[in-house]
């Protein structure tokens, strides 16, 4: 019976809506959904009938029948397909309240910090139609850098490079908001493509997205291995002389090389909050560095090309992956003192 009256008064939660993973936090319980943005339909008579979501429609990614498709409805950080993604959204909140138990909660969702008020308003519209009776967004950057545990509310400048999927947003924070902040369209899916790209170019080989994925984070490095070479990885893909399946290596150096322009295109994304940083708060990051959170920071030896090439000190956040989320959770926790952030619309 308490864990029913539980459950009913922490209804509440917070969802990173990421373009590669959808992670929902429950107050008081932690995160307690984490899936790919994956949604897999089938076209009826015009309309789509859902079959499968997240993990499950990740499987079918790439080897999907013609009657069938399986996509991912956020690009680049926002959402590029809304009636996918809102089905999505309901699917993965109606998981996590197992029907019965449960009022309309008040749900915070982050946004990039460069969405355009036509996205925000998407995203509320999708959020409040799947069941949520308030919905607040909160800027992503704030969310990574409160997840990395960075005294975000302290006078001093903090900066926080999260790398997801589709975007890098690197921001610098004082006194609980963003002082500059800048998002750039290169993350984890332009890796891969760069992958994907080398291979066909270096190869004559095609693979699909799931194995580049798979090169990237089994060997991916941002810096050229020592020995020229480092690890290698048998791969398969489509040779694209005579059309039949091949099985070749790779080496760590040549994904090094393939990854090189969206690993400078991050460098440069640092490069320039930087030098657009009052000269105080820059002060304060050459003393306590920069943090780097999201799934690009897995990328091998990535912290260490970026401290090459601004010497500064980086780490790379505990639980990198689920930071926005924990951070999104833990606004819910301390909603007073971010109110200023938290926008619930009108
Ligand atoms: N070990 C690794 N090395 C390199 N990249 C990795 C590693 N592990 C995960 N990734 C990549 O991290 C990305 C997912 O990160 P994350 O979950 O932070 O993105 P997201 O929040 O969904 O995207 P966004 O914030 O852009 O909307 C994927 O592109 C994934 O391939
Ligand atoms: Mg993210």
């Amino acid at each position: 019976m308490f864990g029913a009256l539980r459950s009913f008064i922490s209804a509440d939660m917070a969802i990173d809506l990421g373009t590669a993973n959808t992670l929902v936090y429950v107050k008081g319980k932690g995160i307690i959904l984490n899936e790919p943005s994956v949604v897999a339909y089938k076209t009826k008579d015009g309309k789509k009938e859902v079959l499968a979501v997240g993990e499950d429609a990740k499987l079918m990614l790439g080897r999907t029948p013609g009657s069938i498709e399986a996509i991912r409805p956020m690009r680049d950080g926002v959402i590029a397909d809304f009636g996918v993604a809102e089905e999505m959204i309901k699917h993965f909140i109606r998981k996590v309240h197992k029907a019965g138990n449960w009022a309309k909660p008040k749900v915070i969702v982050c946004v990039p910090y460069g969405a355009t008020p036509v996205e925000k308003r998407a995203i509320r519209d999708s959020v409040r139609q799947a069941g949520a009776k308030k919905v607040g967004l909160l800027a992503e950057p704030i969310a990574a850098a409160i997840g990395a545990g960075m005294p975000i509310t302290d006078p001093t400048g903090n900066m926080v490079v999260d790398i997801g999927g589709g975007t890098t947003e690197v921001a610098v924070l004082s006194l609980g908001d963003i002082v500059y902040a800048r998002s750039v369209r290169v993350g984890g899916d332009r890796m891969d493509e760069a992958i994907i790209s080398y291979l066909r170019r270096q190869h004559n080989l095609l693979v699909g997205d799931t194995t580049a994925e798979r090169i990237k984070t089994s060997i991916g490095t941002a810096r050229m291995p020592d020995d020229g070479r480092g690890q290698v990885m048998e791969i398969r893909g489509r040779d694209l002389l005579n059309g039949v399946p091949k099985e070749t290596e790779v080496t760590q150096a040549q994904v090094a090389e393939a990854l090189a322009e969206p690993v400078q295109q991050i460098c440069e994304a640092v490069m320039t909050a930087l030098e657009s940083t009052p000269p105080d708060l820059a002060a304060d990051i050459v003393d306590r560095g920069v943090m780097l959170t999201g799934g690009g920071a897995l990328l091998g030896d990535l912290d260490l090309a970026l401290r090459e090439q601004t010497g500064l000190a980086i780490s790379v956040a505990d639980e990198t992956l689920n930071c926005v989320a924990l951070g999104t959770g833990k606004s819910l926790e301390y909603e007073q003192q971010l109110l200023h952030v938290i926008d619930f619309g009108s």
